[in-house]
């Protein structure tokens, strides 16, 4: 399996902290954001990592990270996404890098507090399709939410008022090759962009998504507040711990 990282985007909702750097690159705590998505996919086992940048400041990760030596990894491969086209379209930029294999995609300001090397194995094991991870939280309207009905996913709801449920799809999906072809056929949704949320809905049109609830607590860190709560999340507890979390 390899890992894909996606840190492209302007940031807008993080003004100004975000008017001369690339959100990725902004503090959470003692290191840069982008470290902790590269050690969620270096902790599950994939040594193979693209990161998709974007904007004025891609050639700063290469400054920062090179080939990833601070992970342990031999190289990291890098590609530029011009313009915002949302998740979806930042995704497409891996199809070579893929190139048929399974992958793992983090977004690039997903924190967790513990690792995701069971739901990595499970899905080497699954071999077809797509699984998601969810995460119970108090403020479902904010994300990306299913519908669930036993083990099924029925339908998920990017930015629902009326939340079908109480879970929040993480920013941490594993697919299989399909998903290349399934990003060529969507269409931009209200915001402009491509949405991973349409991506998942076609996985689930297929029967072909499994969903993990993750253990351990999960912030992103794109508005103010979240980034806040990631700073103190990870001053209180640390993250990306190898034993399970509590
Ligand atoms: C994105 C996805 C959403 C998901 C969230 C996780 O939201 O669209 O489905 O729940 O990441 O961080 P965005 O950060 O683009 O608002």
């Amino acid at each position: 399996m390899k890992g894909v990282v996606l840190a492209g985007g302007l940031g807008t909702r993080l003004n100004p902290l975000t008017k001369v750097t690339n959100k990725h690159l902004l503090p959470v705590y003692d290191r840069p954001m982008i470290y902790y998505p590269i050690q969620t996919l270096v902790n599950a086992g994939i040594e193979e990592i693209m990161l998709v940048t974007g904007g004025n400041n891609a050639g700063d990760f290469l400054k920062l990270l090179g080939n990833g030596h601070e992970f342990g990894l031999k190289h990291l491969n890098y590609t530029y996404q011009q313009g915002e086209g949302g998740i979806a379209d930042a995704l497409r930029l891996a199809e070579h890098f893929a190139d048929g294999e399974q992958i793992c995609v983090v977004l690039g300001d997903n924190i967790i507090e513990g690792n995701i090397a069971g739901a990595a194995q499970a899905f080497r094991d699954q071999k077809v399709g797509a699984k998601i991870l969810l995460k119970e939280v108090s403020d479902p309207q904010r994300f990306g939410v299913p519908a669930l009905k036993g083990k099924r996913v029925v339908q998920i709801e990017e930015k629902p008022i009326k939340p079908a449920s109480p879970y929040a799809v993480i920013g941490i999906y594993f697919y299989d090759a399909q998903v290349f072809h399934i990003i060529n056929t969507l269409e931009p949704s209200g915001r402009g962009e491509l949405e991973i949320t349409d991506v998942n809905n076609a996985y689930v049109q297929l029967d072909q998504l499994t969903w993990d609830v993750l253990d351990g607590w999960w912030t992103d860190a794109g508005t103010i507040q979240s980034l806040y709560l990631a700073n103190q999340l990870v001053a209180k507890t640390g993250a990306n711990k190898m034993e399970e979390a509590e």
